[in-house]
C-alpha cells in the first residue's frame, strides 16, 4: 500500500478491509475502505484515523516512512468523528508524541476523555474556526453533527477546496484501484453507487435529517474534492456524490430504479405458494425485484434493499396470532432506522386466527413510518384461485 496523492500536498493513507462485519453487524462482501488524510503545510496534520485492525499503526509507519515522514512529525490530529472506525490511531500516536495536537469538537472531547483519558493537548473548536498550517494550507473546522454521531464535523481545506467529510458521503466496497472517481470505468460507478446505498443504509439513515443539513452544507461550499472516511475520493464530480447521497437521503423516490423488495418468510410452505405467484407476476411484469427470505438472510441486506426499492412485498404467516418473526424483526429494524416512502402489501397464511397485516400495522404506527400500506390478504392455509388473483391485482394498483 502507498500514499496517495489526492491533491496540491494532501496525502490519502487508506486500508482495505475485508472479512469482518462492519460495526460488528453488518456483513460487507465487498470489503470497506478506511481512509486517512495528511495535509502538509509548515505544520503537518493527520485527518481522521482508522482502527487498530489488521496491523493499522505499522501501516501507518511504513505509509509515513514512504513519505520521508515519521509519527514525531505530525503537528496535529484532526478528529471528525471518534467512532473507533477513524479514531483507532489516536492512542498508538498519542503514546509516540504526547504533545501533539488534537483538534476536535466539544462532543468529540468528551468522548477523548472517556475512550482514552485524554484531556490535554485537546483543542476543543468553534464552528468556522481556521487553523493555519502554514505554506498556504489552512483548516476550517465545520460542525457537521450526527453524520454519524453528536460529535462529527467536517473539515475543508480552504486552498485547495477540499472537504474531509468522514462517514458522510462514505460508501462501502474496497477502493483498489479505484481511489479517485476519475479512475471509475462505468461498472465501478455503479458498484459504488449500489455500496453507498448499502453503507447509507446500514450506517446513516437514522441520521437522515442530520445527512440532508449535510448535504445543504456541501453544496453551499462548491468543493474541488470530496474525502470521505470510507471509500472513494471525488475530485472529478464532487458534485456526483452530493446528488447521489441527495438521492438516498430522499429514498430513492425521484431514481430511475422501479423495483421491489419481496420480504417473505414461511413456516411449512404456504405462504411460499403466495410467494412463487407473485415471483411469477412480477417476472411476467419485467419488474426487478430482490427477494429477502427471512430469517435467512443478513439484517444489512433487508435495509439496503428495501431502502432501495420503492415497493416492498410482504408474504409472511400468521404465528400466535401475530406475524411470523423472522419478518417481525426485519420490520423492526427498518422502522427503528425510519426508512421511509415505501409503497407496502401484505399477503401470508393464517391456520385459525389471522393478526399477521394487523401486525405490520402496528409496526409502521409504532414507528410512525411514512409506508403507504395496502389492504391486506390474508388468506386461509393455502392461496386459492381467488387470493392468488387478488394478489395479482393489488401487486397491479402496488406498481401503478
Ligand atoms: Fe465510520 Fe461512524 O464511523
Amino acid at each position: 500500500m502507498k500514499p496517495i496523492l489526492v491533491t496540491d500536498d494532501i496525502y490519502k493513507l487508506t486500508m482495505n478491509v475485508h472479512d469482518m462485519l462492519f460495526e460488528e453487524m453488518w456483513e460487507i462482501p465487498n470489503g470497506v475502505t478506511l481512509n486517512s488524510f495528511l495535509v502538509k503545510g509548515e505544520k503537518l496534520a493527520l485527518i481522521d484515523g482508522v482502527c487498530g485492525w489488521d496491523g493499522a499503526p505499522e501501516r501507518l509507519y511504513d505509509l509515513l516512512d514512504q513519505l520521508g515522514l515519521k509519527i514525531g512529525d505530525v503537528d496535529c490530529i484532526v478528529i471528525n468523528h471518534m467512532e473507533p472506525d477513524h479514531s483507532g490511531w489516536i492512542e498508538e500516536i498519542r503514546t509516540l508524541k504526547p504533545d501533539v495536537q488534537i483538534y476536535c469538537t466539544k462532543m468529540a472531547a468528551r468522548l477523548l476523555e472517556s475512550f482514552f483519558g485524554y484531556t490535554t493537548n485537546v483543542n476543543v473548536i468553534k464552528n468556522g474556526q481556521t487553523l493555519d498550517l502554514g505554506g498556504g494550507k489552512e483548516l476550517q473546522f465545520i460542525q457537521q453533527p450526527n453524520v454519524h454521531w453528536p460529535d462529527t464535523m467536517f473539515t475543508y481545506e480552504t486552498s485547495t477546496k477540499t472537504l474531509f467529510t468522514c462517514d458522510m458521503f462514505g460508501s462501502y466496497g474496497t477502493c483498489e484501484d479505484r481511489d479517485f472517481d476519475d479512475q471509475f470505468s462505468k461498472e465501478d460507478r455503479e458498484f459504488f453507487w449500489q455500496e453507498q446505498i448499502r453503507y447509507y443504509s446500514n450506517v446513516l439513515v437514522t441520521f437522515n435529517k442530520n445527512a440532508i443539513m449535510a448535504i445543504k452544507k456541501a453544496q453551499s461550499l462548491e468543493p474541488n474534492v470530496i474525502a470521505p472516511g470510507h471509500g472513494p475520493i471525488y475530485r472529478q464530480s464532487p458534485a456526483a456524490i452530493i446528488e447521489n447521497y441527495d438521492k438516498i437521503a430522499n429514498f430513492l423516490v425521484d431514481a430511475p430504479l422501479d423495483e421491489v423488495a419481496l420480504l417473505w418468510g414461511s413456516m411449512y410452505g404456504l405462504t411460499e405458494k403466495a410467494v412463487k405467484h407473485i415471483k411469477k407476476v412480477l417476472n411476467k411484469k419485467g419488474v426487478p425485484f430482490h427477494e429477502i427470505h427471512m430469517p435467512h438472510e443478513p439484517i444489512g441486506k433487508v435495509m439496503s434493499m428495501c431502502m432501495r426499492c420503492k415497493a416492498i412485498i410482504i408474504a409472511a404467516p400468521t404465528y400466535e396470532n401475530n406475524l411470523f418473526p423472522g419478518v417481525v424483526s426485519a420490520l423492526e429494524e427498518l422502522g427503528k432506522k425510519k426508512i421511509g416512502k415505501k409503497k407496502v402489501l401484505y399477503t401470508g397464511s393464517f391456520g385459525w386466527s389471522g393478526g399477521g397485516y394487523q401486525e405490520v400495522q402496528r409496526i409502521i404506527e409504532h414507528h410512525k413510518l411514512d409506508w403507504e400500506l395496502a389492504e391486506g390478504i390474508p388468506f386461509a392455509g393455502s392461496p386459492n384461485e381467488e387470493d392468488l388473483q387478488k394478489i395479482s391485482t393489488a401487486i397491479d394498483a402496488l406498481l401503478a
